[in-house]
């Protein structure tokens, strides 16, 4: 069980970082910080102007980071053999189909802004599992816009490299993802979960009181496929949606649609049922998010855990995002006495699920869901016990 990850030794990394670029003295590499996220409700809400319920967690990625004035931009992770060094040039293309799209992204954005650089030796060290649904990629994009807004003194506010971080993803990776991840990595608060309003940006933090609880992540360890294309499947399928409420409704966006005025439109969806599912998990889905943030309010764990359930299930019927092994991790937890609520988080079709659940049975949890999923799956899963925690920071000038 990973209960809580390795800390990072700076010494090391900073060994490394000399090693791969060069020792400057004069001119050490600064560290930033941002964490991975879950979202504990409130799935494929984001780009409908819907609410999400993520938190940030206690894994992330670190970035060493320093100026240079050789016209190089230098790109090396110790998660990863490849490292990259690109001329002023060649940032402005994309890099095959590897994480340093994520960096690239972000400086793009920032040249929009013009705000140019003239070189960077980045090294970046992770300890999100990759392709979990956690958010690590969001982390390096957020990370380095942090990082190059100090750096550059480029006066970017909070919100401001939400939204660049956000576009570096859109614009340059090509994924049309909502607000909600960057959001978390940028935004999060210890021991807290934040309601996002996703059209309006407006947001609260709101205390995770768990009391004898957990938050556990389940890792299918799935391989993702064809996840980018069916993601943006789902972001077309919920504008085409859109487009027939507007017909009847003046509505901005899917999201500030109710499940009853979806049901005084629902003829109009007679020849698109794929589209009326997903507007239906969409609404239901808002509820579902303001409910559970009331039952969190009163210590009515019990109702959060069945709204989780809830989500779930329109995840997996409605706007049909599940998978074989997600189904069996959720089914199985769903098993286990010590459960309360058990849903896939993120976007789907493989990554993990989040488990609110006792903290004096997670043992047994992992014990009995590792071994009834190895049995019906063949694949085996990892346990992370998370803690909420603050988003991107600056952790060495
Ligand atoms: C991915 C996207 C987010 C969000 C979730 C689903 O994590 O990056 O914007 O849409 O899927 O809720």
């Amino acid at each position: 069980m990973n209960h809580s990850p390795e800390p990072f030794d700076l010494r090391r990394l900073t060994r490394r970082f000399n090693e791969k670029f060069g020792t400057q003295p004069e001119n050490e590499p600064s560290v930033f910080h941002a964490p991975g996220r879950v979202n504990l409700i409130g799935e494929h809400t984001d780009y409908t102007g819907g609410l999400v319920f993520p938190c940030a967690i206690d894994r992330g990625n670190l970035l060493l980071i320093r100026r240079n004035d050789d016209n190089q931009f230098r790109f090396a992770s110790t998660n990863f053999d490849l490292m990259a060094q690109l001329s002023q040039h060649e940032i402005e293309q994309t890099y095959g189909d590897s994480w340093i799209n994520y960096p690239l992204g972000v400086i793009d954005q920032f040249r929009r802004r013009g705000i140019t650089m003239s070189g960077l030796d980045c090294l970046y060290s992770g300890n999100v599992p990759n392709g979990a649904g956690l958010s690590s990629s969001a982390a390096i994009e957020v990370v380095t816009a942090y990082a190059i807004n100090t750096l550059f003194d480029a006066g970017l506010t909070h919100m401001e490299i939400v939204k660049l971080a956000q576009a570096a993803e859109n614009d340059f990776v090509g994924m049309k993802c909502g607000v909600m991840d960057q959001f978390a990595v940028t935004m999060g608060q210890a021991n807290h979960a934040m309601m996002l309003n996703c059209e309006t940006l407006d947001y609260r933090h709101v205390p995770l009181n768990l009391g004898e609880n957990a938050i556990v992540l389940a890792n299918t360890n799935q391989r993702r496929e064809l996840n980018e294309s069916a993601y943006n499947d789902r972001v077309a399928e919920c504008g085409r949606a859109l487009g027939y409420v507007q017909q009847r409704i003046d509505a901005p966006s899917l999201g500030a649609i109710t499940e009853a005025q979806l049901e005084t439109v629902k003829p109009i969806f007679a020849d698109d049922h794929i589209a009326y599912q997903r507007a239906r998990h969409v609404t239901g889905e808002n509820a579902r998010v303001q409910a559970a943030v009331n039952a969190l309010e009163n210590d009515d764990l019990q109702a959060f855990g069945e709204l989780m359930q809830q989500s779930h299930a329109s995840l997996r019927d409605d706007f049909e995002v599940s998978s074989k092994p997600l189904e069996a991790l959720v089914s199985h937890a769903l098993k286990h006495p010590g459960v309360l609520g058990a849903r896939l988080t993120g976007a789907g079709f493989g990554g993990c699920t989040v488990n609110l659940m006792r903290r004096d049975m997670v043992d047994s949890f992992r014990e009995d869901v590792g071994n009834a999923y190895r049995e019906e799956t063949g694949l085996t899963a990892d346990f992370y016990v998370i803690t909420p925690s603050n988003g991107v920071e600056e952790i060495r000038s």
